[in-house]
């Protein structure tokens, strides 16, 4: 399998918005990820000397805005559960100016669609200061904080013209899982060793294949659900809880519902208060020490008059789940719910009218602080 993606050729072809095609895009992302960063046996093709410095540290700092933070969080579980080092990740505008208590040998990862966030910037000018290494994963070669790193790896998901982010969330989750897995190998960890993150990036992209292929099913959802609807909560737990965020934001973003993502079990320490008749909540379920309880999570604010939108992976599943997602391996998990979430955000938007491209107030790459 080969994957076209040309840097110039970023058109819309039969398209009506760029977020759709990027959607869709994922699959094939998958596989160029898997392609250039795994051999053929599996073994990952990392620069020696980022595994070694990763490896290295004791614990590793991951720095990023936005969507791209919001990978940081599943790349936390990544390198964890795979690296064996403990992580940190920081929203980079808080902090560039509140600086914890470092570990002895720290390592910094800026996660960067665009390498030009002047949020991480500040930051990593005081890691460079500090004179401690640093790497760059971002979409744009040459880009200002992969020049500023002192390691680089790039993201491949080709260019992503839509405000809103997608395939460079998912491409960052990936390279986050090549990059654990390297140095989990290197440092003789038995769940970096036994774990085939080839077959499970092949299974990966086979399941955004097939929620891509039925996105009518999320655009039904999008339709009964957020048509009329002031506000909306996601809530899920363990990497769950990472995609919620991101999915709240990518519907706030984009169809200016109020959304927000909560741990599933917060909701009742208050937000519940604002749960109403019909308030959509959209309940993502791939953990299996929690699966039960989310269950329960739903039932309470389904008596409270919720309309509760189900994401639920197929081991866990029963018919009256909305949306039934691919069985993969938890740990890679996201890469898949955010797909239904990315497309409900999409068709909240689109079915309003709204330029899904290019939501109001926004920008792209945001240059000032
Ligand atoms: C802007 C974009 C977001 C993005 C964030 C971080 O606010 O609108 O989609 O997540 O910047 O961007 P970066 O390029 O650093 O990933």
């Amino acid at each position: 399998y080969v994957l076209d993606i040309d840097p110039n050729a970023a058109s819309k072809g039969t398209y009506e918005f760029y977020m759709l095609k990027e959607i869709d895009e994922q699959p094939g992302v998958m596989r160029h990820i898997s392609q250039d960063y795994l051999d053929e046996n599996g073994k990952p093709v990392v620069e020696q000397d980022i595994v070694d410095a990763v490896a290295d540290s004791d614990r590793i700092y991951i720095l990023a805005a936005g969507t791209s933070y919001h990978a940081g969080l599943v790349g936390k579980n990544l390198f964890e559960k795979f690296s064996d080092i403990p992580v940190e990740v920081g929203l980079a505008s808080e902090f560039g100016y509140h600086f914890p208590k470092l570990s002895k040998k720290p390592f910094f990862i800026f996660l960067s669609q665009s390498g030009e966030t002047a949020d991480s910037r500040v930051v990593l000018k005081q890691v460079n200061e500090r004179h401690l290494p640093s790497l760059t994963i971002t979409n744009v070669q040459g880009s200002t904080l992969s020049r500023e790193a002192t390691y680089t790896m790039l993201l491949k998901a080709g260019p992503e013209i839509a405000v809103a982010s997608t395939k460079a969330y998912t491409a960052q989750i990936a390279v986050q899982a090549v990059l654990a897995k390297a140095v989990g190998e290197k440092k003789n960890v038995a769940d970096a060793k036994e774990f085939d993150l080839k077959h499970q990036l092949a299974l990966v992209a086979e399941g955004m294949q097939q929620l891509v292929d039925g996105k009518e099913k999320v655009d039904e959802l999008a339709k009964k659900y957020l048509a009329k609807t002031r506000n909306a909560f996601y809530i899920g737990r363990g990497v769950d809880y990472a995609v919620a965020l991101e999915g709240a934001l990518k519907l706030k973003e984009v169809s200016y519902i109020e959304t927000e993502g909560f741990a599933a079990a917060e909701l009742k320490h208050g937000t519940i208060a604002l749960i109403e008749k019909g308030t959509p909540v959209i309940t993502l379920i791939n953990d299996p020490a929690t699966a039960d309880l989310t269950r329960g999570n739903i039932r309470e604010v389904e008596s409270r008059g919720a309309s509760v939108i189900t994401m639920v992976a197929k081991q866990f599943a029963n018919e009256n789940d909305d949306i039934v997602l691919p069985e993969v391996d938890y740990y890679l998990s996201p890469l898949v719910t955010i797909v239904p979430a990315q497309l409900l955000a999409y068709y909240a938007s689109k079915n309003k009218g709204l330029d899904v491209d290019k939501p109001r107030n926004l920008a792209k790459s945001v240059t000032v602080e």
